[in-house]
C-alpha cells in the first residue's frame, strides 16, 4: 500500500489550524492510546491532516470519519475490492467505532459513479415513517408541535432503518468480494473491543442525562454509571452477533428475523413509545433514483435529490453564485454577503418546496432552471444583506401551493468518499440524525430518529406544508454527498455532517476547491462561514470570526459558534488527492 503525503503548502490564513487538528486526533492529548496500535501509513495520514496537506495516491483513496472504518475501507481496496465493497466494511466499521452518528439503525443516501458506464446514479436508503404514523405524531393534544427532544428520545422518532437494504443493494449491484468478509473485521473489533475515541468519549460526558434513559444503552456507554472515557476498551458483543447474523443470512435476519423483532419490541415497549412494526420493516426497500446535477463552473455537480434537498440546494447555491466572480476568497466579505444572501435564498426554497417527491410533487427541475437562478441571482447585485428573503416560483407542471416548513436538525451524521482503482466513485452521506438517535439500542447499535426530520406542524394557516409526516413517506434530509464530473468525468468525491449546516459545508468546500484553488485538505479545513435561515454563523476561533464587523455593517445578524463539519473530499485526476476534516477523527487513505 502506498500512500504519500503531498505537501502542497497551500494553508490558508485562519484555517482550522494544524494544532487544533492535532488536538482533535492527538493520542496524546486527547487520551491514552485512543488511536494507538495503527500501522505507519495511518499515523503517516493523521500527520498530514495535521499539517494540513492531502494524502496522495495513484490508484484508490477512502476518506472516512475515524481511522478503523478508514483502514477497513484500504485493507479491502488493496485487496482488489470496489469501492462498494469498501463501502460496506467502512459502515460496518463506523457503526462500531463512531455509534453516535451511523449505523444499521439508521440511513444513508449514496451517489455513485459506474467507470465502465460513465453513468451517476443514486440510491436512496432513507428511514421511512412507519405505516401507523399519523401527521400529528410530534404535536401535542393541542396541535402544538412537541419540544424537540420530548420527540427525540424513545420509540416515537425511530424511522424504518435503511441502511443494511442500502449495504446489501450495493454489494449486489458492483461489489466483487464476499459479502461476510466485509463484515469480518468489524465482527473481530467488537469482540475484541476498540478504544473509545476522544470525540465520543466527550458526547458521552455531554449526552449522559439522555443516554441513561435507557437502561440498554446506559450500561454500553455508562457502565456503572460513569461515562465510557478516551482510551477505554469497549467490547460491544452485541454487535457482533447482529453483523455475525447479517454474514450469514444477509438482510432477512434484519428485516424480516429476530434482529427486527427485537427493534419493534424496543420501539414499542420504550416509555415514549413508537409505533414501528414488523410489516414496516418487512416492506423496506431502497430505492434507485436519478442523480439531481447543476452546472457551475463548466462542471456538473451531481447528487441526491428528493426525499434529500441536499443536490438541490447545493446546485442552488452555486447556481444563484455562477454569475459573480468569488475569486477574491473567503475573507473577502463581499464574497461572503454573495454566498450568504444565495444560501439563504435557497432556504427559503428548501423551507417551502423540498420533501419526499414519492408523496409531494417537486419541482425540481424548476429550482435549478438556468434561468429561474439567473433571474433570482439578480436580487443579489446590491451591496448590502437582503433585507427579506421569500421562496420564488419555480416553474412546475402541477400546483404548488405549499406552507413554510418548521422543522429542527442538528449536526450529527457521517461522509464517505472512496475511489477505487478501476475508477468507480460512491460519495455516500450516512445518519441515525442526532447524536445517539432515539438513545435506544437494538443489537448493539443505536436506532435512529429521523423522523424528527419531518416538520412537527402539518399546516400553517390551512395550507399544508410538503415535509408533513405521513405513513411511508422519507423525511427531507439535508445530507448532500456529491460527486462533481467534468466533461463525464469525475473530478471531486465530497460531503459532510451536519444537519442542515451540511449544504453550506459542501457548497463551501465545492467553491473552495473550483474558485478559490484550494487543494482538498484546505477546503474542507477552511474556515466556515454559513447562512441557513437568515443569521450567519463564523466559525470561532477562526479567520472567518473577522468577518464578523463587515457582515454586520451590510446588515446580517451575526454570531460566532463552532462549526462541526465532517467533510472527507477525494480529487480525482492523474493521482488521487484526499482530505479529512481537522474538526472530527477522520483520514483519508491510498494506495
Ligand atoms: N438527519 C440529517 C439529515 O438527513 O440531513
Amino acid at each position: 500500500m502506498r500512500s504519500t503525503v503531498y505537501v502542497l503548502g497551500c494553508l490558508i490564513a485562519g484555517a482550522v489550524s494544524a494544532q487544533q487538528a492535532a488536538d482533535a486526533v492527538d493520542p496524546e492529548a486527547a487520551g491514552a492510546g485512543a488511536f494507538a496500535g495503527f500501522p505507519e501509513e495511518v499515523a503517516a495520514s493523521l500527520d498530514a491532516k495535521a499539517a494540513g496537506v492531502p494524502v496522495v495516491s495513484d490508484n484508490w483513496m477512502v476518506s472516512a470519519a475515524n481511522p478503523h472504518a478508514v483502514k477497513a475501507g484500504a485493507d479491502v481496496l488493496s485487496a482488489g475490492g470496489t469501492a462498494a465493497d469498501a463501502l460496506v466494511a467502512v459502515q460496518a466499521m463506523l457503526g462500531l467505532v463512531e455509534p453516535q452518528s451511523s449505523g444499521l439503525g439508521g440511513g444513508a443516501f449514496l451517489v455513485w459513479y459506474d467507470a465502465a458506464s460513465g453513468h451517476v446514479t443514486t440510491l436512496d436508503g432513507r428511514e421511512t415513517a412507519p405505516l401507523a404514523a399519523t401527521p400529528r405524531l410530534f404535536q401535542t393534544n393541542e396541535g402544538e408541535p412537541m419540544g424537540f427532544f420530548d420527540a427525540v428520545v424513545g420509540g416515537r422518532s425511530v424511522g424504518t432503518p435503511g441502511t443494511p437494504a442500502l449495504m446489501a443493494e450495493v454489494h449486489a449491484r458492483w461489489g466483487n468480494q464476499d459479502w461476510a468478509s466485509l463484515l469480518q473485521p468489524a465482527i473481530t473489533l467488537a469482540q475484541d473491543g476498540f478504544s473509545v475515541s476522544p470525540r465520543l468519549a466527550g458526547l458521552v460526558e455531554r449526552d449522559q442525562e439522555r443516554l441513561a434513559s435507557s437502561d440498554v444503552t446506559a450500561g454500553y456507554f455508562l457502565p456503572d454509571g460513569v461515562p465510557v472515557q478516551a482510551g477505554d476498551r469497549l467490547v460491544n458483543a452485541p454487535y457482533a452477533a447482529t453483523l455475525r447474523a447479517l454474514a450469514d443470512r444477509g438482510t432477512v435476519a434484519f428485516y424480516t428475523g429476530e434482529i427486527g423483532a427485537s427493534i419493534v419490541a424496543t420501539v414499542q415497549g420504550a416509555e415514549n413509545a413508537g409505533v414501528l412494526s414488523q410489516t414496516d420493516l418487512a416492506i423496506y426497500s431502497v430505492k434507485e433514483r436519478e442523480a439531481v446535477c447543476a452546472r457551475y463552473r463548466g462542471h456538473d455537480v451531481c447528487g441526491m435529490g428528493p426525499p434529500s434537498s441536499g443536490a438541490v440546494a447545493v446546485g442552488q447555491i452555486l447556481g444563484l453564485l455562477e454569475g459573480y466572480d468569488l475569486s477574491a476568497g473567503p475573507q473577502d466579505v463581499e464574497v461572503r454577503r454573495l454566498m450568504g444572501d444565495a444560501a439563504r435564498l435557497t432556504f427559503a426554497d428548501r423551507g417551502r418546496y423540498l420533501a419526499d417527491s414519492d408523496y409531494v410533487p417537486v419541482p425540481v427541475q424548476g429550482l435549478l432552471d438556468p434561468a429561474y437562478l439567473a433571474e433570482r441571482a439578480k436580487l443579489l447585485a446590491g451591496d448590502d444583506a437582503l433585507p427579506e428573503v421569500s421562496p420564488g416560483d419555480p416553474a412546475f407542471d402541477h400546483a404548488l401551493h405549499w406552507a413554510d416548513d418548521v422543522s429542527l436538525e442538528l449536526p450529527s451524521t457521517s461522509h464517505i468518499s472512496i475511489v477505487d482503482a478501476a475508477g468507480n466513485v460512491a460519495s455516500m452521506t450516512t445518519t441515525i440524525e442526532n447524536g445517539f438517535g432515539s438513545r435506544l439500542m437494538v443489537g448493539g447499535f443505536l436506532l435512529n430518529n429521523e423522523l424528527t426530520d419531518f416538520s412537527f406542524r402539518s399546516h400553517r394557516d390551512g395550507v399544508p406544508i410538503a415535509n408533513r409526516l405521513e405513513p411511508g413517506k422519507r423525511p427531507r434530509s439535508s445530507m448532500s454527498p456529491t460527486i462533481v464530473l467534468k466533461d463525464g468525468k469525475p473530478v471531486l468525491a465530497v460531503g459532510s455532517p451536519g444537519g442542515s449546516r451540511i449544504i453550506g459545508y459542501t457548497a463551501q468546500a465545492i467553491i473552495a476547491y473550483l474558485d478559490w484553488g484550494m487543494n482538498v485538505q484546505a477546503a474542507v479545513s477552511a474556515p466556515h462561514a454559513v447562512n441557513r435561515f437568515g443569521k450567519y454563523d463564523l466559525e470561532e476561533g477562526t479567520a472567518a470570526a473577522e468577518l464578523e464587523g463587515g457582515l454586520s455593517e451590510m446588515g446580517f445578524e451575526v454570531g460566532t459558534r463552532a462549526l462541526t463539519s465532517g467533510l472527507h473530499m477525494i480529487a480525482i485526476g492523474e493521482e488521487l488527492r484526499g482530505g479529512a476534516d481537522p474538526r472530527r477523527e477522520g483520514i483519508a487513505l491510498g494506495g
